[in-house]
């Protein structure tokens, strides 16, 4: 039975997600909550080893629903080894990226149909977060903050312009089309401003 939260954040590249969601874990403790603090893809050894395999190398490098297949591979393993135990638990776990990040990226991104990709997760995973904060960033000055990092995962960063208006296309329309579980957060200006957003946007 699920008695803790579920929080997922959500955004383009270079949005803040996990800057935001250490800051988010650090308040919710100072609240008194066990606080899991975790990430997609990846979050158990085996779902980081799946992670390696998506996130490097050439943007060719698997077709559009091989990805979605990795990606659910590595959820499905995650929720079951540490979320669904630490829900249970009482804990609340807060997750940097989760299933809208695959209607993101392999939905809107690289064209696989959105109803098919979430009758897979309701199949496979069958756990929806109680609450999704997702960050806006104009997707133009995200890519040039992640570019920044240099990071080897660039797997999808290095995939074109037209692609990435469509992964941001999908964020900016999700609040309002599921506003039951979506808030939208204005992810420009300081840290400590869009951390206090993201505070706000809890209550
Ligand atoms: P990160 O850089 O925010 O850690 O995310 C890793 C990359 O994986 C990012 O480019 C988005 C991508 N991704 C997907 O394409 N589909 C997914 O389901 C997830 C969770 C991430």
């Amino acid at each position: 039975m699920q008695r803790g939260r579920f929080i997922t954040l959500e955004g383009g590249e270079g949005s803040g997600k996990s800057t935001q969601g250490r800051l988010l874990a650090d308040h919710l403790r100072g609240k008194g909550h066990e606080v899991v603090l975790t990430r997609e893809p990846g979050g158990t050894p085996g779902a980081e080893a799946i992670r390696a395999l998506a996130v490097t190398g050439e943007p060719d490098r698997w077709m559009p629903w091989s990805d979605a297949l990795l990606m659910t591979a590595a959820r499905v393993d995650h929720v079951e080894r540490v979320i669904r135990p630490a829900l249970g638990r009482g804990a609340t776990v807060v997750c940097d990226r989760f299933i809208d990040s695959t209607r993101a990226y392999q939905g809107a991104g690289r064209g696989l149909p959105d109803a098919a990709l979430c009758r897979l997760h309701d199949d496979a995973v069958g756990l929806w977060p109680d609450l999704t904060l997702v960050l806006l960033l104009d997707e133009a000055d995200g890519l040039r903050r992640a570019a920044a990092r240099g990071s080897a995962e660039a797997r999808f960063e290095a995939i074109g312009a037209a692609f990435h208006a469509r992964v941001q296309g999908f964020f900016v329309a999700l609040p309002a089309a599921e506003p039951a579980r979506c808030r939208s957060i204005d992810a420009s200006g300081s840290i400590a401003a869009v951390s206090a957003r993201i505070i706000a946007a809890l209550a």
